[in-house]
């Protein structure tokens, strides 16, 4: 395994808390909080304190154990403790609403209640054995992503990424960033273009401070510009991460990356995702299922709190857009590169789960 030691962890269980990167002051300030209670993570999540779907995946699984932690200091009976959690679990993953791996981690934690045979004490302590368990198969797995998809770089590659998913879009290492460094740690002669991304601009913001960081050569341009380098030769493969990527490979991610997708194709580029087998959500059999979070306005019309447009204007800002499977050259897995016909490559990938 070719390993790059960033050394970057965006999230960790310490003993009866969880210590996150808070995202929300990069690239100005690299601080770790701590959440103590269920509701601060549900508030952590909604708030972007922790983005990035597999990030928010283990910041759920987390905030399961918070949420028991509090129950288990309110003197339930064992049946109404497992009720009143299961409902707080359900809350939790209802913090944002596209990336799927909130409600996969949720259910993983779900599970271990349904299922456990343990007093109130010992299932607590098995919800957060599962939690630690999730954030470290994270790291594992994305290392794995990262060696597939080092395997279709090019020598010298040019890798234009959108938004961020990289070390601090995961707990550490990442998907689509994760790419880049098992490529960087096998040829130090690759170099990548970020995205921008507007509105909240995580490229700009945290995937040029991640790869300068670990000293990958990163150029910034704005979301604009990538059908340009494109047409001048100067991008040799895209590709970004995932929020949920349905049961024929339609993706949804950041908003922008299908507008990124089209001008690939036109280019003939090759079009990589890359993510986790828990960011494919077999239950919906299209991209036009996938639920599309609707964000704050602001957003849109201020930058770091001043204004950019004129008072009153409309505005839409949805989070994320859904790339059309026929766009998307692979889907970088821990179990491998899946290739069209997806409908059978993705089901086949989770056959042997
Ligand atoms: O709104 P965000 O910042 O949580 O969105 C993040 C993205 O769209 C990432 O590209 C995606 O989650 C993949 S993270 C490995």
């Amino acid at each position: 395994m070719n390993e790059f030691k960033s050394k970057i962890r965006t999230i960790q269980w310490i003993d009866t808390y969880s210590r996150m990167a808070d995202q929300t002051l990069f690239p100005y300030e690299f601080k770790y909080i701590d959440i103590k209670t269920g509701q601060e993570m549900f508030d952590a999540i909604k708030k972007m304190i922790v983005r990035g779907a597999p990030a928010i995946g283990i910041a759920g699984a987390h905030g399961v154990v918070l949420y028991a932690q509090e129950l288990e200091n309110e003197n339930l009976s064992r049946e109404d403790f497992i009720q009143k959690l299961l409902e707080k679990a359900d809350y939790m993953a209802t913090s944002r609403p596209t990336a799927v791996n909130l409600m996969w981690a949720v259910e993983k934690q779900k599970e271990i209640i349904k299922n456990s045979k343990s007093d109130i004490k010992g299932l607590v302590e098995e919800l957060k054995q599962n939690g630690i368990k999730l954030e470290n198969e994270d790291i594992e797995i994305n290392k794995k992503i990262g060696d597939f998809g080092s395997t279709v770089v090019p020598k010298g590659a040019a890798i234009l990424t959108h938004c961020n998913a990289g070390a601090l879009a995961t707990v550490g290492y990442g998907t689509a960033l994760g790419v880049v460094r098992s490529a960087f740690a096998k040829d130090n002669s690759i170099q990548v273009f970020a995205d921008e991304t507007r509105p909240r601009q995580q490229g700009a913001r945290i995937t040029t401070l991640e790869l300068t960081m670990d000293g990958i050569p990163t150029t910034l341009i704005t979301d604009g510009m990538c059908s340009y380098f494109m047409k001048k030769g100067m991008i040799d493969m895209v590709v970004v991460g995932a929020d949920r990527i349905a049961a024929n490979g339609d993706t949804a991610n950041k908003i922008g990356t299908y507008t990124v997708a089209i001008a690939a194709k036109y280019h003939n580029i090759p079009f990589y995702i890359a993510a986790p087998l828990s960011t494919i959500d077999i239950n919906i059999k299209t991209g036009d299922e996938i639920p599309i979070e609707e964000r704050s306005h602001d957003e849109v019309t201020h930058i770091n709190g001043k204004p950019v447009c004129a008072q009153g204007v409309n505005v839409i800002n949805p989070g994320f857009d859904v790339t059309p499977h026929e766009l998307i050259t692979g889907i970088i897995t821990e179990k491998g590169i899946l290739r069209p016909d997806y409908n059978k490559s993705i089901a086949e990938a989770f056959k042997n789960q």
